[in-house]
């Protein structure tokens, strides 16, 4: 990596540029990427560039229920450690997700047939150990994860039907209990534009705000692709009223996919076109404090190798994507 005054370049095209976090910074804007303790092994250009270019991390998997509390007695730190450590090295700010999920419930709970009394002992102890663990750490919690069905309803999970719809105000009050400093959001998909689902997370968020409930936010996770657009007029809205509550809203998991026909270059254009309009939106919504990737390279997606969904391409070469954001986030310096 060649520093020349703030410059950093550590691609193998010519092309200097300010890293995103310096941009970003500029802006009061967290810029991340979500992050697997498996590729934190030392001195990678994996890590190089996570480090000098976001200076906001998720824990992609390493906080997972069935990943940090194994067994019932179990807790195992060591992976979401090492992505905590690597923050703190590196000065960037840690989301913490996620603490409660209808996905990766280990079978001791799943298959523990548990009463009313003792799942709220459960879910509240494990809160409650896994935010103090991280207490100071950790800057923001997706708290809630994925409760609302498309049509707005609560979504069946062991949590919904064991103690009820109460739990997700218990588990935000429960997670300030062990960290009043750290920002606590619900976390969802499919809520950016005007729909069943996001005025029903608009309706369940009033509730529990006026009732007093401890929620900072909303996360957007936006896993989409270039044959399905965010109209950004739509996302605005949905981010403007949630403001007009009191709640910010970080866009916490983005990706945007280009397996479909047409020449790669055109997709490409078409990728980098979305990213930096839902960008702009951010920006132009005072509330909108941070712009999470699910990733930073096609090397490492989640989704299918052909729907590289990233900014960066699976050799780490910066990609259209990470150019629209660089200008975009130049265009609009405050
Ligand atoms: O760690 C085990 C490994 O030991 C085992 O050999 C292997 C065999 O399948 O599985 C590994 O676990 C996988 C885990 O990722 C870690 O790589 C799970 O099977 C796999 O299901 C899991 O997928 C994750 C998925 O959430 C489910 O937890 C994805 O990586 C992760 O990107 C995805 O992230 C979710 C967000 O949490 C919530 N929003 C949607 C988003 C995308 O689905």
């Amino acid at each position: 990596m060649l520093i020349i005054f703030g410059i950093v370049t550590h691609f193998k095209e010519t092309k200097e540029t300010i890293p995103l976090r310096s941009l970003a910074e500029k802006q009061e804007l967290f810029i991340g990427s979500a992050v697997n303790s498996k590729n934190l092994i030392g001195g990678t250009q994996y890590e190089k560039i996570l480090s000098t270019e976001f200076n906001m991390v998720t824990t992609e998997n390493d906080m997972k229920f069935s990943l940090i509390h194994p067994e019932k007695n179990t807790y195992d730190f060591s992976k979401a450690d090492q992505i905590v450590d690597f923050a703190m090295e590196n000065n960037q700010k840690v989301r913490g997700h996620t603490l409660v999920w209808h996905n990766q419930i280990p079978d001791w709970i799943k298959y523990g047939n548990f009463s009313e009394y003792q799942m709220r002992k459960i879910l509240k102890d494990h809160i409650q150990t896994v935010v103090s663990r991280y207490r100071g750490k950790v800057f923001a919690w997706d708290v809630v994860n994925e409760a609302l069905n498309e049509d707005g309803s609560l979504r069946d999970s062991i949590w919904l039907r064991t103690i009820g719809e109460d739990y997700i105000a218990l588990a935000f009050q429960w997670a300030h209990e062990a960290d009043p400093d750290a920002l606590l959001f619900y976390n969802d998909y499919g809520i950016e534009g005007i729909n069943a689902k996001s005025n029903s997370l608009y309706s369940m968020l009033k509730k529990l705000k006026n009732k007093g409930v401890p929620i900072d936010g909303v996360g957007y996770q936006m896993h989409t692709r270039i044959s399905r657009n965010i109209n950004p007029e739509t996302l605005k809205k949905s981010m403007d009223r949630l403001q007009n509550i009191g709640l910010q809203t970080h866009i916490t998991e983005l990706d945007i996919g280009i397996a479909t026909s047409g020449s790669l270059n055109t997709r490409l254009n078409k990728q980098a076109k979305m990213y930096s309009n839902i960008l702009k939106v951010c920006l132009d919504t005072e509330s909108c404090t941070a712009l999470v990737m699910w990733g930073f390279t096609d090397k490492y997606t989640w989704k299918d190798k052909e729907a590289r969904p990233l900014i960066f391409d699976a050799n780490y070469n910066p990609k259209k994507a990470y150019w629209s954001i660089t200008e975009t986030l130049k265009e609009n310096q405050k």
